[in-house]
């Protein structure tokens, strides 16, 4: 064994240039802490973790009388891409089939005049092809829980707001359904919110907030920004307010409404002097030909420089003609044959038409009237939702594997942003390094309008070094400028500057030569220990680090190599992958 000085400043510099290199790939899965921030009282929060299983009953309820609700339900952690450690979530477990949960509300939920906040992340662990992942908010009315507060949920069951992505092929949409009670005909009508959002199709989690203000304003919110907005009562977005007048369908077009605005006038006649068939143009009757214009002189004239060639016979190759020029005599004066020119004809009056008047007879465009809506009836704040007794998923979906967790249902929007800040952020934070660390062709979460995911994504690491190599040149030409300029009060006033600079230079330079020689002395230890034993190899206690850029990813290959073992063994080699 010999260390010298440059084997060990080799290894240092080259763990240096290691962790520089790793350091997104080195990334530290948090572990999962119950959130320990402020819940209200009357407010729902479900982390999936103690006691859940006193809460969530699945059912065994029968859709349509068909079919039963056989989708299984677990909970349990993220198999892919998986942000925090012991982190479970609700966890639809069968492919192509329906599934319901439902949980009953420890209190019932009255939002009269106040504010709804529902709020639960999703997370297509295997992508979403065909399937929904919304959740419901059940009616308290039509509840009918068993003694140990199991519910038959099936899509009979009454619910107040289903809210969520839903996805089958092209159609993605991220559902608000409203259902209120119709008092003119007793029955529940689905009001679905007018050009709902897209979902976000990704394999990390992802946040559905729907925030409902007792002014009737309404927010859906993805991963924390705003998606959709409206109001409850605004007809663009929600058809919740019958119309107090309707047309009246059997209002129809009497005979005789006449719609023709305007008409011939029949008392108009052509005039006598109208004539329609004088020209447009006429020659002007008071040109007069220039007293210098020469009519004898030709326009054009046979050019005197075309001479017939030489040995042309007229009777072999034709009569040879000279070719013609403007004759240049007209420049000074008019040739040829005058012509009066063209003026337009003042009498000209073209096709007589009749003149259009007025119909006295138009009444308008006929419109049916309108009549006052039979099936009107007053709605002022929708927003003062039927109280909501459970909450659950009924889906049917081809894709299993899709994870709900920390559903929030609750009046404050503050507890949902705080929850949000404590639970998701970090895990999305998470789940995107984990996206970088892994094969470059999973899908980019990364979304421009996204706030949250574009400090956390970085699509191209080759693009991001660059950039930031260009930003450090470029601060770094304005500093040395300043100080060309003013030397000392630049380096009194703005001295971390010239530290970091430096710093930053000596660093990479530092690392660059140490990296080099570590190889040439990796080399030399080589070739020496070749010539010390010319049957093995011989490697001194040393690392050898290669840079493998082959999928684009920064990945180091550490090759630890033992201490040498001389003679008939072979060398133990241990490959180790970070
Ligand atoms: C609704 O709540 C606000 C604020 O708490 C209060 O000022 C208002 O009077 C309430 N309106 C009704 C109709 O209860
Ligand atoms: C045409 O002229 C007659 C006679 O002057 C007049 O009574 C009639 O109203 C006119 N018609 C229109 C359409 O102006
Ligand atoms: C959530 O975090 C953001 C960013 O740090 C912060 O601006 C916001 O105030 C936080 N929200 C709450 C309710 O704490």
């Amino acid at each position: 064994m010999r260390f010298s000085y440059s084997t060990i400043s080799s290894i240092v510099a080259t763990l240096f240039a290691s962790s520089l290199l790793a350091s997104n790939a080195d990334a530290v899965v948090p572990t999962y802490k119950p959130y320990e921030g402020k819940i209200s009282e009357d407010a729902f929060f479900e982390q999936f973790d103690l006691g859940w299983k006193s809460r969530w009953i699945p059912s065994a309820a029968m859709k349509d009388d068909k079919l039963s609700y056989v989708g299984e339900w677990a909970v349990e952690e993220s198999f892919v891409l998986n942000g925090v450690k012991n982190d479970k979530g609700l966890v639809v477990k069968t492919e192509a089939a329906l599934h319901a949960i439902s949980a009953r509300l420890p209190h019932v939920f009255d939002n009269t005049n106040n504010t709804l906040v529902l709020q639960y992340e999703v997370k297509f662990q295997k992508s979403l092809n065909c399937g929904g992942a919304y959740i419901k908010l059940l009616s308290e009315k039509g509840l009918q829980y068993d003694s140990e507060n199991s519910l038959e949920f099936s899509d009979k069951t009454p619910y107040v707001i289903m809210f969520g992505p839903d996805k089958c092929g092209a159609d993605n949409k991220v559902h608000f359904i409203i259902k209120t009670l119709n008092p003119k005909t007793n029955e529940y009508e689905e009001h679905h919110v007018k050009a709902p959002p897209m979902a976000r199709m990704v394999q990390t989690t992802s946040l559905y907030t729907l925030i409902v203000k007792p002014n009737q304003d309404f927010e859906i919110r993805i991963n924390g920004v705003i998606a959709r907005s409206g109001s409850l009562l605004n007809p663009d977005d929600f058809d919740l307010v019958p119309a107090k007048e309707i047309i009246d369908e059997n209002d129809v077009k009497p005979e005789n409404w006449v719609e023709q605005e305007f008409i011939v006038d029949p008392n108009d006649t052509k005039p006598e002097d109208w004539d329609e068939n004088a020209p447009y143009l006429i020659p002007d009757p008071e040109a007069t030909k220039p007293a210098d214009w020469d009519e004898n002189e030709p326009e054009e004239i046979p050019d005197p420089t075309d001479l017939k060639p030489e040995g042309w016979d007229d009777e072999e190759d034709g009569f040879w003609e000279p070719v013609m020029i403007d004759n240049p005599e007209c420049e000074n004066h008019g040739c040829g044959k005058w012509i009066r020119p063209k003026i337009k004809n003042p009498d000209y009056k073209g096709k007589w038409t009749p003149r259009k008047i007025a119909n006295p007879e138009y009444k308008g465009e006929w419109a049916p009237r309108t009549i006052p809506n039979p099936d009107y009836y007053e709605i002022i704040s929708p927003s003062d939702f039927e109280p909501i007794g459970g909450l659950g998923f009924e889906i049917w979906t081809m894709d299993d594997h899709i994870l709900f967790d920390n559903i929030y249902l609750g009046h404050e929007i503050s507890e949902a942003e705080q929850i949000a800040n404590a639970t998701f952020i970090p895990k999305l934070n998470s789940e995107n390094e984990l996206v970088i660390m892994s094969d470059p062709n999973v899908e980019k979460t990364s979304s421009p309008d996204d706030p949250y995911l574009q400090s956390a994504i970085v699509s191209d690491m080759y693009e991001y070094a660059l950039d930031n190599i260009g930003k450090f040149l470029g601060d770094l030409k304005y500093y040395v400028a300043d100080v060309i300029e003013k030397p000392f009060e630049t380096l009194g006033q703005r001295p971390g500057e010239a530290f970091f600079f430096s710093s930053v230079i000596v660093g990479t330079i530092g690392t660059v030569v140490g990296f080099w020689t570590l190889i040439i002395n990796l080399s030399l230890s080589m070739i020496n220990s070749y010539f010390e034993d010319d049957k093995t190899a011989y490697v001194g206690p040393s690392s050898s680090v290669k840079k493998n850029t082959a999928k684009g990813n920064s990945k180091l290959e550490v090759i630890e190599e033992k201490e040498g073992t001389k003679g008939s063994k072979a060398n133990e080699t241990t490959a180790k992958k970070r």
